[in-house]
């Protein structure tokens, strides 16, 4: 086979650097079977790949990208055909397997989903890991009371990030309205949270009080948050009665103080939420219902660019600056 494009991170006298390159696929990780790919995503996880000291990322050279979307051009000893359609996303991907940001990628079989019926390989990736993180957040909150709840008030936090702002996508989709997004971007990402549709826009400021107390007014009876920290300080003692909070991310930071008197006091729970580990059985049934019920009504909106591999630095840098806005859709070879 011909040599193909990727996007490496490579270590030159001591310094990490992102190169894009001819690859042959002998410098692919091992895997049963072949995808040209069409599209991968930015996500969080990917900026932090490119910096050493993140630690997502043991051993480098690498081709990052921990989602991708394509074609199976050579199916190996798998039952996947040569032309379908399909998504790969978590595992090792892009961490410690090269990833998705490549114009052939090589995997296991078993991390490999069908693109589900209703779903294109572009939209698979303007939701890519982060829909699916968001969908996963949704859905544990609707099992812990949302889906008999239309009226709840919710709190998405990082609102116009990735994660975010699908979260809000899908849970407009799904019916619910009294919507607030929790932003350090509220008068930048006016216009995008008009888009959106969310009840109001607060600041971390705006809603911490004078002195933070372990209970205070309730306000929110879900929260889905994906920023952790210190933060979660001043939004758990505001979760009403019996109300749940998903965890799923770490921008913020990792640490966070709490006393037990919400969960005592209040019942509330912390529903944690990871997306790389889970079975089959659940990704299959959360991507379905991407493709149908929590498809939100305009998807194109959250891919606010469409860029090339070559353009990936530039997108790392942006959202480890946190002046993104929305998703980077990466197009490889559609
Ligand atoms: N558990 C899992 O399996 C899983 C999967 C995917 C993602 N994640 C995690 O989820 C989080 C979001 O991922 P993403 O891909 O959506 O990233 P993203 O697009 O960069 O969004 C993160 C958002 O968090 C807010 N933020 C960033 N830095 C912050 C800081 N220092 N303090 C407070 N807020 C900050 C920003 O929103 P505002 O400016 O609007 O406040 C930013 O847009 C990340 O921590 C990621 O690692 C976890």
């Amino acid at each position: 086979m011909e040599n193909f494009n990727a996007l490496w991170l490579e270590k030159h006298e001591g310094e990490l650097i992102p190169r894009y390159r001819q690859t042959h696929l002998d410098e692919l990780s091992a895997g049963d079977l072949l995808i040209k790919v069409a599209y991968s995503s930015v996500n969080f996880k990917d900026a932090l790949a490119s910096q050493e000291a993140s630690g997502v990322v043991r051993h480098y050279p690498i081709i990052p990208g921990i989602d991708l979307s394509g074609t199976i051009i050579d199916p190996g000893p798998s039952e996947f055909k040569v032309g379908q359609e399909v998504i790969v996303t978590g595992y090792g991907l892009g961490v410690s397997h090269s990833g998705g940001y490549s114009e052939i990628a090589r995997v296991p079989a078993e991390w490999v989903i069908p693109l589900p019926i209703g779903l294109g390989l572009k939209e698979a990736m303007i939701f890519g890991t982060a829909g699916l993180t968001a969908a996963l957040s949704v859905n544990a909150l609707e099992k812990q009371g949302l889906r008999q709840h239309k009226e709840a008030e919710i709190l998405v936090t990082g609102a116009s990030g990735g994660v975010g702002s699908l979260a809000i996508g899908i849970l407009k989709s799904l019916g619910y309205h009294n919507i607030t997004a929790l932003s350090r971007k509220k008068e930048q990402s006016a216009a995008y949270f008009t888009e959106l549709g969310v009840k109001a826009v607060v600041t971390a400021e705006e809603i911490s009080p004078d002195k933070q107390r372990p209970l205070m007014k309730q306000v929110y009876n879900f929260v889905l948050d994906t920023v952790g920290g210190r933060q979660l300080e001043t939004i758990i003692p505001q979760i009403a009665y019996d109300g749940s909070i998903s965890l799923c991310g770490n921008a913020g930071g990792i640490a966070f103080s709490s006393t037990v008197l919400p969960y005592i006091l209040r019942g509330v729970n912390i529903l944690g939420i990871d997306s790389v580990n889970i079975s089959n059985e659940h990704r299959l049934y959360i991507w379905n219902r991407l493709a149908t019920d929590m498809m939100p009504a305009t998807i194109q909106q959250f891919a606010k660019n469409e860029i090339v591999l070559e353009e990936l630095p530039v997108a790392f840098q942006q959202l480890l600056a946190g002046t993104m806005t929305g998703r980077n859709l990466v197009r490889i070879a559609p």
